[in-house]
């Protein structure tokens, strides 16, 4: 575990440098070009800062700033923005403002003096908008985030976050360092490396039916991003939205033709693939959604939250259905049933709980564990349910009995993927181990570690 910690507190502070090496520079992030750019210099700074009490959630002083036309227009009396004139812009005087009573962001410090450069030097260059809508969320006019390369070589393992199969089984997809890896079924060599990713990738779904691969992921507390990878082009990403916090949670109706994916910002968001619109924004959850599932016919959705809640909602107008209480911890993992009429969670609090779908009360108990749950995946008339002490274990959804259990992994398992054709598991572990197993027997076929590049030192 302290492994992944080094990992993640080295890159963090490698970024950090190269902020504050721009920010000497005197120079806004996009230093490329000379001018302020709003949506890539400023957008993003408003997004982290200020969006959270001035957007859609709440709109604090009656003003909202999560769009550019929001953003011109004044809760009060006096204009926010005033081209070439940062000094009469009340936005620019409230970052600047003495009193901190009075000062924005409200009861937090002020604004780092380089962001307020920034949003200055904005204003007087003419406060000019340079993206596609002035209606459209900042977070979709914000550019992707700049990612630094994948390691060449991986020093220590990579906790494997995120797995999938390709169409035909033959390739495993694994979540790596700022790039996604593609290793080979059969021999477990390392085909392809993506790079361009978010820092930790935490969901990865193959469209049924289709070659979009969908990519979850961001670093904690700074960005998040949801992608669309084309996997038989070398076309780059399409980007579906780019958040101020990580994005946990991804994946496709059974049609293939719509994406609900969830993160630390509490929406729960549906996309039309096709196009890449947001067509369902749902606000319902109070803290991290962690998780969400589409019933088997498509028509319903659901989420789970830290905010101990699992919710369920009509996929097409977002209408609420029902609310389920009675984890005592953290909701993390949910999925339906093979009919759609029961949902199965699990929670922190190391119970997986079984609900009907259409008569709420108090969820019953499918199966509780001495450790944590880490994994939940119905696959036919199954769910395997990944726990902390490296075992995956197969239950069947009537009878709730084990079938199989999947053993042998050192570590927490932190990846499911399967593939039905040939009957594939898939499990990945959090010490960067991969493991393939024989759905038909439960025989393992091979392990391999997801880092390329990492050698093993035998007897350590
Ligand atoms: C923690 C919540 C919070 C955060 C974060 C926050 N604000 Fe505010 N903001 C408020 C409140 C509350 C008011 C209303 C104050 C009042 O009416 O006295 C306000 C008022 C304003 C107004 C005046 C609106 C008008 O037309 O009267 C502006 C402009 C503003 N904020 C800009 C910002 C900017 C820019 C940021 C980010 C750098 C920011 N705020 C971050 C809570 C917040």
């Amino acid at each position: 575990m302290s492994l992944f910690k080094t990992a993640h507190l080295v890159s963090l502070t490698a970024l950090w440098i190269v902020g504050s090496q721009l920010v000497a520079a005197g120079l806004p992030a996009s230093s490329g070009k000379s001018a302020v750019s709003f949506t890539a210099d400023v957008a993003p700074i408003l997004q982290r800062r200020c969006v959270a009490c001035h957007g859609p959630e709440k709109s604090k002083g009656r003003y909202r700033l999560d769009t550019f036309a929001g953003l011109l227009k004044p809760g009060g009396d006096q204009a926010t923005v005033i081209a070439g004139r940062p000094e009469k812009s009340r936005l620019y005087q409230l970052l600047v403002e003495k009193n901190p009573d009075d000062r924005m962001p409200q009861d937090a410090e002020p604004l780092p003096a380089a962001e307020i450069a920034v949003i200055r030097a904005w204003i007087a260059g003419g406060a000019k908008f340079d993206g596609a809508s002035t209606t459209a969320a900042l977070t979709l006019l914000m550019p992707r985030p700049v990612h630094p390369p994948a390691p060449q070589r991986y020093a220590q393992p990579w906790p494997v976050t995120a797995l999938a199969f390709n169409a035909d089984g033959s390739e495993l997809i694994a979540g790596g360092c700022h790039e996604i890896t593609f290793w080979s079924a059969t021999n477990h060599a390392l085909l392809r490396r993506v790079g361009g990713m978010p820092e930790r990738i935490q969901a990865l779904a193959l469209q049924p039916g289709g070659n979009w691969l969908a990519v979850a992921g961001g670093a904690p507390g700074r960005s998040g991003e949801l992608l669309l990878l084309n996997l038989l082009s070398n076309t780059a990403p399409r980007t579906l939205a780019v958040t101020g916090d990580a994005m946990l949670c991804a994946t496709f109706s059974p049609d293939g033709s719509r994406l609900a994916a969830g993160g630390t910002d509490k929406f729960l968001r549906v996309f039309a693939v096709k196009s890449g619109s947001e067509i369902l924004r749902l606000e319902q959850h109070s803290d991290w959604v962690h998780s969400v599932a589409f019933s088997p016919d498509g028509q319903r959705l659901a989420s789970a939250s830290r905010d101990r809640t699992a919710r369920i909602y009509n996929s097409t107008n977002g209408a609420a259905i029902t609310t389920f209480r009675g984890h005592e911890a953290a909701v993390e993992f949910v999925t339906f049933n093979d009919d759609g009429k029961v949902l199965l969670t699990a929670g922190t609090d190391r119970k997986v709980r079984f609900s009907g779908v259409s008569e709420p009360g108090k969820p019953g108990e499918f199966a509780r564990f001495e450790v944590a749950v880490t994994g939940l995946a119905r696959v036919e008339q199954s769910v395997f349910i990944a726990l902390a002490d490296g075992r995956v274990t197969q239950r069947r959804l009537v009878k709730r009995d084990e079938v199989q259990s999947f053993t042998g992994h050192g570590d927490r398992v932190t990846a499911l993927a399967f593939h039905a054709a040939s009957q594939r598991l898939a499990t990945g572990a959090h010490d960067g181990k991969v493991r393939l197993w024989n759905l038909t027997d439960g025989k393992l076929l091979g392990e391999f570690t997801a880092s390329p590049g990492f050698v093993e030192v035998a007897g350590k």
